[in-house]
């Protein structure tokens, strides 16, 4: 008997059932593939990383399947550094390059391939092919990627093979990661560089970025167009309107869509989108399309459910959108990327000394950091294959670093005023206003990549008035 699944339905198989499962079946290879557009960048990006570590072998696992509960497993997504390197998206994978002698790396693309039809393992298990849907063949692989591929089953192996100094990027593939002998703080750093060499975008990312982001508006129309449904229902009307976009044109959510009516605007991460929408209130939508090639764009808009705002509620707004303004226009190549963080918070910190909720002078309030009861989060970052991208690059080269042509970051600047807050006058309790943006660094300035979307108060209350619902 052959081991079977223990489900309750059967345990074993008998010979019989195992000869009758592999036989029988068609050639599926796939001929005449292409390769990837994607595969010359990834090249290009490999050869930038393998000059950063000579002489070193470099393993970079695309992660495994994570299991919901028994059989079911969350929808798998692999880790940004990997896809980055590879083009790929495939589960139980690694990246290795391993050093030349004559310096420099040859590069292999580990692979769960296909399972031939003469083992039970194509069919029994509900990770098998038969249940999750066919793989690549290795070959295919080759061709897709433009890489050597080989069969991950054998790389426990091949890594134990030689005495080659290693780097692996940790929390990824645990297994993997055991498989292999390394050091903490050297693995950190590989994982710091991939951050590192996503900072600026190449010109195939750019148009991934714009296609996200492009989706993205148009997600933002629907949303518009279903007001009243949301009205009717609640904010998890808004937050299936946009994922249904998400879907159809591109991978996914990028991350968890912020549908957030009156005061739940005041709620950083407010993801549960189980309120209601009341006329009178205000939306704050922020949500992005993931691509296909797993680029997301990040866009808030806040949006008077009635379709016209209330003095107060136009008033916060007012400032919000200068305080975006004057961060938009500190963005651009060879300036610091703190400066538009600190024009955008100063701006809001004017505001609200002026308004008596926080006590000036500005350049005190600013110093001592008082406007963050208000603002609460940092104006921006940057943006590509994750949300919050290139997130272990080093402080030096992100934070305390220059922008530069190519770079994709979000410039949203807000203002949150919790309904709880025995600070400011009972009218302004519960507004929450962010607007958030995509900017792509160009040689003499940058590019709004969102800018299809309105900003203004005024040119939002005219596009709701045309196209809400
Ligand atoms: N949506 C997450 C952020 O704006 O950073
Ligand atoms: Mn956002
Ligand atoms: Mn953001």
């Amino acid at each position: 008997m052959a081991k079977g699944r223990k489900n309750g339905l059967y345990e074993g198989i008998s010979e019989e059932l195992s000869t009758l499962m592999r036989s029988g079946w068609a050639d599926t290879e796939r001929h005449g593939l292409e390769p990837d557009e994607q595969a010359p960048y990834a090249a290009r990006r490999r050869a930038a990383l393998s000059a950063r570590f000579p002489g070193e072998r470099l393993v970079i696992p695309s992660g495994n399947l994570k299991t919901r509960s028994n059989d079911d497993t969350y929808p798998f997504r692999a880790y940004s550094g990997y896809v980055h390197m590879t083009g790929d998206q495939a589960r139980d994978g690694a990246l290795v390059l391993e050093p030349r002698a004559d310096g420099g790396h040859d590069a292999y693309c580990y692979q769960l391939p296909r399972d031939g039809r003469d083992t039970d393992e194509f069919w029994i298990g509900y990770t098998a092919e038969l249940w999750m849907g066919r793989r690549r063949t290795l070959a295919e692989s080759e061709v897709v990627l433009g890489l050597a591929c080989r069969d991950v089953r054998t790389i426990v192996e091949d890594l134990a093979a030689s005495g080659v100094p290693t780097r692996i990027v940790r929390g990824i593939d645990p297994a993997l990661e055991a498989a292999v002998t390394t050091d903490e703080e050297r693995d950190v750093e590989l994982d710091g560089t991939l951050s590192e060499l996503r900072l600026v975008k190449d010109e195939w990312e750019i148009g991934e970025m714009r296609k996200a982001v492009d989706s993205t508006v148009r997600g933002f129309t629907d949303c518009v167009g279903e007001l009243s449904r949301a009205v009717a229902s609640s904010e998890r009307w808004i937050e299936g309107t946009f994922f249904r976009r998400a879907r159809l044109e591109g991978n996914h959510v990028g991350y968890g869509s912020i549908c957030a009516a009156g005061e739940h605007a005041t709620i950083m991460h407010w993801t549960n989108n189980d309120g209601p929408v009341r006329p009178g209130e205000l939306l704050l939508l922020d949500a992005g399309v993931e691509t296909h090639s797993l680029y997301t764009a990040d866009v808030t808009r806040t949006l008077p459910i009635n379709g016209a705002f209330s003095p107060v509620q136009r008033q916060v707004y007012d400032a919000v959108y200068e305080a975006q303004e004057a961060g938009m226009a500190a963005v651009k190549p060879g300036a610091p990327y703190r400066d538009f963080h600190e024009a955008s918070q100063r701006h809001l910190t004017a505001r609200l000394v002026e308004w008596g909720f926080i006590e000036g002078p500005v350049d005190r309030a600013y110093e001592l950091g008082l406007q963050r009861r208000f603002t609460m989060a940092g104006t921006g970052h940057m943006l590509g294959l994750d949300v919050h991208d290139c997130a272990q690059a080093r402080t030096e080269e992100y934070v305390d670093g220059v922008l530069e042509p190519g770079m994709v970051l979000t410039v949203e600047p807000g203002l949150y005023f919790q309904p709880d807050d025995l600070t400011v006058p009972e009218e302004w309790r519960g507004i929450g206003v962010r607007i958030e943006d995509d900017l792509l660094v160009t040689d003499d300035g940058h590019e709004n990549l969102s800018a299809g979307l309105p900003r203004s108060s005024a040119e939002v209350e005219s596009w709701m008035a045309r196209f809400a619902g």
